[in-house]
């Protein structure tokens, strides 16, 4: 996996909430309108989106000021839409982009990163440190997810 990333020039970014719909829709939304990419708060002020290129736009994640009732944490930040082009999940682009939200998150102070994972998605989260809080619950047209966050402070 790290060679891939080793022997790539990816680089991150951060882009507009639209250019993230090239990534959300084939991968979290295959088959259904392009209206399905577009999340609420996708364009508050505070909402900041993240692009990894290789040569084009390979993964996308969106980091959301939001609290969220369960955590006490002051400054909370959800994390949403956390994607990676079929061809190129496996490799380790996944892990640089919540490696990046998290030191982007550290030096604005942060206390916390949160996020509603999709069932299957709960081993990438847990190997990035991110801990399962509660009962899984089911989002409609999507499937079983799970409350994980991760304390920033440490
Ligand atoms: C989930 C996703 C974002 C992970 O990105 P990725 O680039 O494929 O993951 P990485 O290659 O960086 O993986 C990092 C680690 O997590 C593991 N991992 C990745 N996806 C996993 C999954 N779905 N289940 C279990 N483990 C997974 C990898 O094996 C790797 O482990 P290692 O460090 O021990 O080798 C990506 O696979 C994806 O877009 N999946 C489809 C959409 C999705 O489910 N998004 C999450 C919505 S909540």
């Amino acid at each position: 996996m790290f060679d891939f990333m080793k022997k790539q020039h990816y680089y991150i970014k951060q882009i507009i909430a639209t250019d993230t719909h090239s990534v959300r829709h084939p991968v979290l939304r295959p088959g259904k309108p392009i209206e399905s990419c577009f999340f609420d708060g996708d364009n508050l002020d505070t909402t900041i989106h993240f692009g990894i290129y290789d040569t084009i736009l390979i993964g996308v994640c969106s980091i959301l000021k939001k609290r969220n009732p369960n955590f006490t944490a002051l400054t909370q930040y959800q994390l949403r839409g956390m994607a990676v082009l079929k061809p190129y999940q496996g490799l380790g682009v996944g892990k640089e982009l919540i490696t990046y939200c998290d030191s982007f998150l550290k030096k604005k102070h942060a206390d916390l990163i949160w996020c509603n994972a999709r069932e299957i998605a709960v081993d990438f989260y847990k190997k990035n440190g991110y801990h399962i809080i509660g009962n899984s619950f089911h989002i409609k047209n999507i499937g079983p997810h799970f409350t994980m966050k991760k304390n920033l402070t440490q």
